[in-house]
């Protein structure tokens, strides 16, 4: 059965002490995971090693992400942070080409090749962002705008390194606006995307994948978007920041 995961997304949000205090409430709740489902925070990086020691322990599925890594090897990029550093301190999953990253630092199609290739390289999941904004929707060309994000940035793949994929399919007219997408809209996506990737490397691959679904997922949405058959969990941003929420989040499973 693919995997259903429930990532935390925290962005540049809470001081050190406020992402402990919520790490202890949610681990608080103890909610189990069954072997096939996960749940991630992606935190930043200042956090990865405080967060990696509290919540990864064998016999919960809880696992750490970064929220971005760079898209060169190593050298002189001041400031940068490296999947190979990542990697050295056994940090298994990654954000890569969150749509903010993409508006606010220009990643591209072609950048976030690279970024996927390098945490590839260093036994890192990418768990790979797309999405189209509201112009695009509006004019209805929602399918070939995120069909191309995955086809530039993923496609050079091997079916043997894309099987290992997250895929977080993220409206930009959803995220932090409180305006999710229908169900109908999610299952309808994320059923087209498995078709693309199925186009690619095969039924059998393409139903390995995990596609989450983000954009204003809430405690009270989460269960309804989780239920649809294509929809394996979800990139939660705002709701994650609160522990109820995102514990309800978590139970909303499949
Ligand atoms: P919100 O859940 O706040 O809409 O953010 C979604 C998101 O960007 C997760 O990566």
């Amino acid at each position: 059965m693919r995997k259903q995961i429930a990532a935390a997304n925290w962005k540049m949000n809470l001081t050190f002490q406020q992402g402990e205090k919520l790490l202890d409430d949610i681990l608080d709740a103890e909610v189990k995971m069954a072997d096939h489902q996960l749940t991630i925070f992606a935190v930043p990086y200042p956090y990865l090693l405080m967060t990696r020691s509290e919540v990864e322990t064998d016999e919960q599925n809880y696992y750490v992400a970064a929220q971005n890594c760079y898209h060169k090897k190593s050298g002189a990029y001041t400031g940068e942070v490296s999947a190979e550093m990542l990697h050295s301190i056994n940090i298994k999953y990654c954000v890569i080409g969150h749509s903010e990253r993409r508006e606010y630092f220009n990643e591209t199609n072609a950048t976030l090749a690279e970024k996927t290739d390098l945490c590839l390289a260093n036994f890192i999941t990418p768990i790979f962002c797309c999405g189209e904004p509201l112009s695009i929707r509006e004019a209805g060309k929602q399918n070939e705008y995120v069909a191309n994000q995955l086809k530039e940035s993923l496609f050079h793949l091997p079916a043997e390194k894309a099987a290992t994929l997250i895929i977080a399919y993220e409206p930009i007219w959803a995220i932090g606006t409180g305006k999710t997408a229908t169900t109908e809209q999610a299952q309808e996506m994320h059923r087209y995307l498995r078709s693309v990737l199925a186009e690619k490397y095969g039924d059998i691959t393409a139903s390995e994948i995990p596609i989450l679904y983000g954009g204003s997922v809430k405690a009270g949405n989460a269960a309804e978007l989780f239920a649809c058959p294509d929809v394996d969990g979800g990139l939660v941003g705002g709701a994650s920041l609160v522990a109820g929420d995102f514990i309800a989040i978590m139970k909303a499973l499949k």
